[in-house]
């Protein structure tokens, strides 16, 4: 089986910091730590209302990493213009509703199909490798596939929801789901990520789907950190990843 890319989210080191309006604790200095403890990338979505990772945290982060930056971003003129000022290695395109208190439900890509495939032209043209953030749903996926993304991400939070919640059923009919999806997804030639709400407990299943090539992983791993520190938690993270792909 391919080797199974870690994305370490640092967005909620900078909610910590803004909590306080302080310089520390600083998302760049955690994005170098989880380079060295293995990340294979680091993911930041700069939000429109900036309420964890600034502009200025881009910009440090671009100069910075020696592994590639995944730009979370809203498809926004704004952020449109931003990402081409940086190219990043890779965009993922989410949703973003200023009231909602993280990305709560996958893109709707197939009722914006002629807006998107507009909007991403210039990004990949650019040579930014650009991601969709869809739930996992046919629709959804071919719609992904017809503006021309070159991956989609599946959205994991329901399943993790249901997990935490002990909706055995529900769980195992979502990861079902994320299972089926993932292999239609490749079976069009899209790379598949997944990611949100990740857990030790919940990241195994997920990392076993043979078509999975990245996982990104955020606030657990930031709040694990404050009890075993962030290098061991990410190497547990990491070992949970492998355990599950026996071959890789
Ligand atoms: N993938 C995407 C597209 C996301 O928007 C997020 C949350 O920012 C994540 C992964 C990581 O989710 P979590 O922080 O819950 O691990």
């Amino acid at each position: 089986m391919d080797h199974l890319r870690l994305g370490v989210n640092i967005d909620h080191v900078a909610t910590v910091r803004n909590a306080r309006g302080s310089a520390y604790p600083d998302p760049v200095r955690a994005a170098k730590l989880a380079e060295e403890a293995g990340a294979d990338g680091i993911t930041a979505h700069l939000r429109e209302d900036r309420r964890h990772i600034t502009d200025t945290d881009i910009e440090r982060l671009m100069e910075a990493l020696s592994v590639p930056l995944n730009f979370e971003m809203a498809a926004t003129e704004e952020m449109q213009r931003i990402a081409l000022r940086h190219r990043p290695h890779a965009v993922c395109i989410v949703p973003e509703k200023r009231e909602e208190r993280t990305t709560e439900g996958g893109l709707e890509v197939a009722r914006e199909e002629n807006r998107l495939a507009h909007f991403i032209a210039p990004l990949a043209e650019a040579g930014c490798r650009v991601s969709i953030f869809i739930a996992a749903d046919a629709a959804q996926i071919e719609a992904a596939h017809r503006i021309g993304a070159a991956v989609v991400e599946l959205h994991t939070g329901a399943y993790c929801d249901f997990h935490a919640e002990g909706k055995v059923a529900e769980r195992d009919a979502e990861l079902a789901r994320l299972r089926e999806m993932s292999a239609f997804a490749h079976s069009l030639g899209l790379e598949v990520h997944a990611g949100h709400g990740l857990t030790y407990d919940t990241v195994g299943p997920v990392a076993a789907f043979p078509e999975v090539r990245e996982l990104n992983i955020g606030h657990f791993l930031i709040g694990e950190a404050i009890f075993t520190g962030l290098q061991p938690a990410i190497a547990e993270m990491r070992r949970l990843m492998d355990a599950a792909r026996p071959e890789a």
